[in-house]
């Protein structure tokens, strides 16, 4: 027997595959920053703030996030977010989160943020945006990720209120690349914020739109058709329209597909009735994204591995692509994609 300790036996497949999974680099395009508020934090910015909170510990707090549906989600993260108060809080909250994708190989993040949840409690717009872009630059500068932000509006709320957001943001305008729609997706169609999204437009803001997690397909059709978005965020509820499927194929429409949020929020029994499987063999544009990493059990690389554990379809070509799929979506400049895109093949060289 040799002095020295043996090799290690070769990694099983299973190993290797999710060794891949997480050193590979990719993007991050469907993350509220107010999801990755973690119960830690919220308690201790509470204590900074002088806010009472209706938990008595972080183990109590945690213990509450069972969901039934998006909206008995919507309640308790609306509720943790009311800690966040000053431009000190946000740039925390984003920093916390920036280190958290940094160490799962997030080279490129575009973040969304709710200024509606947090203007109504009276917090200045400035605070939002300023603490968060704050963050971002920080991130560039330190983790060397580079982090954009993207204005979200609530949909339970009114188009007027829409309306006065994107008017009370539009000071801090270069902070900003396009503007978003989520909150409540059942009765709240797209086409509520039609004109509200042409304004964006005109602005030179990217679009996008939650729509087909729990809304149904005519959803999808309504962001593409009067919100003109550039990107779908979940619409997992496409395969339930060939037609649908068919015209995002064609057009390379991305999804930004959060699996553990999906499985949280019981649009889908277990992770192994996930369709990410038969979206990617559809030709989709899918990519795989954290959502609310905070609340649902996991950030981008959790999410990624829940998935491949699960859904025996999934291996390395469609960690490549997932990979790809995210720089291809990204409103990042076509030379930074090209650079990760470079980096994401050396990865996969090495493997
Ligand atoms: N759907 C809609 N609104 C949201 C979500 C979501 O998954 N997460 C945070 N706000
Ligand atoms: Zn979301």
């Amino acid at each position: 027997m040799p002095a020295t300790a043996a090799p290690a036996a070769d990694p099983t497949p299973r190993a290797a595959l999710h060794r891949l999974l997480r050193r590979m680099p990719k993007a991050e395009l469907h993350i509220h920053i107010e999801g990755s508020l973690e119960p830690e934090l919220i308690f201790a910015l509470a204590a900074r703030n002088g806010v009472p909170l209706a938990y008595p510990s972080v183990q109590a707090l945690r213990a509450a996030y069972a969901f039934s549906d998006l909206q008995s989600f919507l309640d308790i993260y609306y509720a943790g977010a009311s800690v966040l108060q000053t431009e000190a809080d946000f740039h925390d909250l984003a920093w916390a989160y920036l280190e958290r994708a940094a160490a799962d190989r997030v080279v490129h993040a575009e973040i969304f943020f709710d200024p509606q949840t947090h203007t109504d409690r009276g917090v200045p717009m400035a605070a939002v945006i300023t603490g968060l872009a704050r963050a971002c630059r920080r991130a560039e500068a330190e983790l060397g990720l580079s982090a954009r932000l993207i204005l979200c509006f609530l949909r339970h709320l009114s188009e007027e209120a829409a309306f006065a957001t994107l008017e009370a943001a539009l000071p801090l305008r270069e902070h900003f690349i396009g503007v978003g729609l989520d909150s409540s997706e059942r009765g709240h169609p797209p086409e509520k914020f039609e004109r509200v999204f042409a304004r964006a437009r005109e602005l030179g803001l990217h679009g996008v739109a939650h729509a087909g997690e729990e809304g149904p397909p005519a959803y999808i059709e309504s962001a593409l058709d009067r919100l003109q978005v550039e990107r779908i965020d979940h619409g997992v509820r496409c395969l339930e329209s060939p037609a649908l499927v068919q015209r995002l194929a064609a057009r390379r429409m991305p999804l930004t597909v959060c699996p553990l949020s999906n499985v949280k929020l019981c649009v889908f029994g277990s992770m192994a009735e996930h369709n990410l499987p038969a979206l990617l063999a559809a030709g989709l544009c899918a990519t795989v994204n954290s959502d609310d990493p905070a609340y649902f059990g996991g950030y981008l690389n959790d999410n990624l591995v829940a998935a491949f554990d699960a859904l025996p379809q999934l291996g390395r070509d469609q960690a490549y692509a997932l990979a790809k799929n995210s720089f291809e979506a990204s409103f990042a400049t076509a030379a930074d994609r090209a650079r990760w895109t470079a980096q994401l093949d050396a990865a996969f060289a090495a493997e």
